[in-house]
């Protein structure tokens, strides 16, 4: 029986597949690869300021955010415990969300807290098993190809759907129970022109991008909301429609807000608000969180989050009390994103000067009759 056993562990040891990191796939993937590494996928611990720095001031030993920002480190449960910190030189914690990773999810299985990625292991392989959409993909010498319904089905869900902290307040929520990923794909993941590998035994035309553009993509980021406004009398209509999967604001670092301006010939007559936009509570989106009585800023210690957000796809209409429109005044309405909020810049300390300024998404005029 015991050398039956110990058979079992070496065997298993010995064939199980090695880590390929994302580097390695760009031999073969090269399109994809730098798509990839453009993307905030390929962020990690060390590249993302606004992430380590949150992490950070939840805990210094422990660093259980590897679940999803992590997830293909070698020492995982270590790192997730507070038995090993995140290294630089270690390439299944720079590797961030991998290629490796993300190809080998078989199945994601709920827990309380949030849900969970299960990674197929290769039984009795020497080389690792992909899966994939392809219907009928080519093998290599590098991996096996597999079709895999997960790839369509729940595979942005382990890590994209929600998140509890330890006293049961949400943290973030992006996804309805029985939503599926398809929509996620067909948005995030648009096709490109040209072949998913260099060399292209099988003659495909396109493949699905791996830019996974979002929040920070300048052009994608306009699509997410449609604003209309019309002035009658004295009140200002805003019909805002969610056209995302997505309720509008998923991530609690981040505002969303509205900067609305009646202007009379080039003076500002009116403002939504008067220094700073939360101070509107109708046209600013974000989360809030206390523990007890008290506001905190840091997430990971509330006990309660209130939010003003736009649910998937959602209108939500808006009301302002604006002063006697004269002809020729105009209402002039941008539409801005900071992608950490200024309380958020203050309590963790960030530098670099992204963080600083919020970003135009978009602006439009209308004018008074
Ligand atoms: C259940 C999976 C999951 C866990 C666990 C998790 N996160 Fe995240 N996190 C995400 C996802 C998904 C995103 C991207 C979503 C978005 O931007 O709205 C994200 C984005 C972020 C961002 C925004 C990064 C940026 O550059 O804009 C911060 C900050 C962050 N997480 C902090 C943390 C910290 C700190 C922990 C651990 C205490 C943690 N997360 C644990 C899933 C998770
Ligand atoms: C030696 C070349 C080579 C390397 C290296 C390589 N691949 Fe592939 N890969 C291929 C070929 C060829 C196909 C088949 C393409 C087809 O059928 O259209 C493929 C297909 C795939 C598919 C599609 C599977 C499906 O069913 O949809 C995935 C996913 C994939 N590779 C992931 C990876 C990842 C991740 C890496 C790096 C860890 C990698 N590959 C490294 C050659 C390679
Ligand atoms: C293993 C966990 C994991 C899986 C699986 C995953 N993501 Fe993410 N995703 C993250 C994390 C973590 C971030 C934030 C990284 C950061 O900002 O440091 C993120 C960020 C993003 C962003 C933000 C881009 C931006 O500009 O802010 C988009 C879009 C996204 N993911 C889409 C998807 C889609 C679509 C899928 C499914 C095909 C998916 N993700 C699967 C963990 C995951
Ligand atoms: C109809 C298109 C569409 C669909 C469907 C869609 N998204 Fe998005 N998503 C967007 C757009 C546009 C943005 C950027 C604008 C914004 O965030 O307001 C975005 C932003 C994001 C972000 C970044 C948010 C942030 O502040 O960092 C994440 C993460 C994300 N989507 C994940 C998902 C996931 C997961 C799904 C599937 C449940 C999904 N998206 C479905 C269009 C879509
Ligand atoms: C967040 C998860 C995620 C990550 C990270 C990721 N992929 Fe994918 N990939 C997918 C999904 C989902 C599909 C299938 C989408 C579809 O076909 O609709 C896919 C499809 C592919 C395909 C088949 C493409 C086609 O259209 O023929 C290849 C090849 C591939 N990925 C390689 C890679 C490589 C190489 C990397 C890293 C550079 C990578 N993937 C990183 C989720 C991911």
């Amino acid at each position: 029986m015991k050398t039956i056993s110990l058979f079992f562990i070496f065997f298993v040891t010995f064939v199980q597949a090695q880590y390929m990191s994302n580097y390695s796939c760009s031999e073969c993937h090269e399109k994809i690869y730098n798509e990839f590494e453009n993307s905030m996928h390929s962020k990690n611990y060390f590249s993302d300021e606004l992430h380590r720095h949150v992490a950070d001031s939840v805990s210094t030993k422990k660093y259980d955010c590897a679940a999803c920002h992590m997830p293909a480190a070698d020492n995982l449960y270590d790192l997730m415990t507070g038995k090993a910190r995140p290294d630089k030189h270690n390439v299944t914690h720079t590797d961030a969300i991998s290629c490796y990773y993300c190809h080998k999810i078989a199945y994601v299985k709920k827990s309380h807290k949030h849900y969970i990625n299960v990674i197929a292991k290769d039984a009795g392989a020497d080389r690792p098993s992909f899966y994939g959409e392809l219907k009928d993909p080519e093998d290599v010498e590098k991996h096996y190809s597999l079709h895999s319904p997960v790839y369509t089905q729940n595979v942005c869900k382990g890590c994209h759907s929600y998140k509890l902290n330890d006293f049961n307040t949400t943290i973030f929520h992006a996804m309805k129970p029985n939503q599926d990923s398809k929509e996620c794909i067909k948005c995030h993941m648009p096709d490109l022109p040209g072949g998913n590998v260099e060399m292209n035994h099988k003659a495909r035309m396109h493949h699905v991008s791996h830019k996974f553009l979002g929040i920070h993509d300048k052009e994608f980021r306009k699509k997410g909301l449609d604003i209309n406004a019309t002035i009658n009398g004295n009140s200002l209509t805003i019909k805002l429609k969610n056209k995302m999967a997505h309720p509008l604001i998923i991530q609690p670092a981040r505002a969303k807000y509205l900067q609305i301006r009646i202007v009379r010939g080039d003076k500002v007559v009116w403002q939504n608000y008067k220094k700073f936009p939360d101070e509107d509570r109708q046209g600013y989106f974000g989360y809030r969180f206390w523990k007890g009585g008290k506001r905190v800023i840091v997430p990971s210690r509330a006990t309660k989050h209130l939010e003003n957000n736009i649910d998937a796809n959602a209108t939500k209409t808006l009301i302002y009390h604006i002063p006697p429109p004269k002809d020729g005044d105009r209402a002039v309405i941008k539409y801005f994103v900071r992608y950490a909020k200024r309380d958020c810049i203050k309590a963790v300390n960030l530098s670099n000067k992204i963080w600083q300024e919020p970003e135009l998404i978009k602006e439009m005029v209308v004018k008074a009759h």
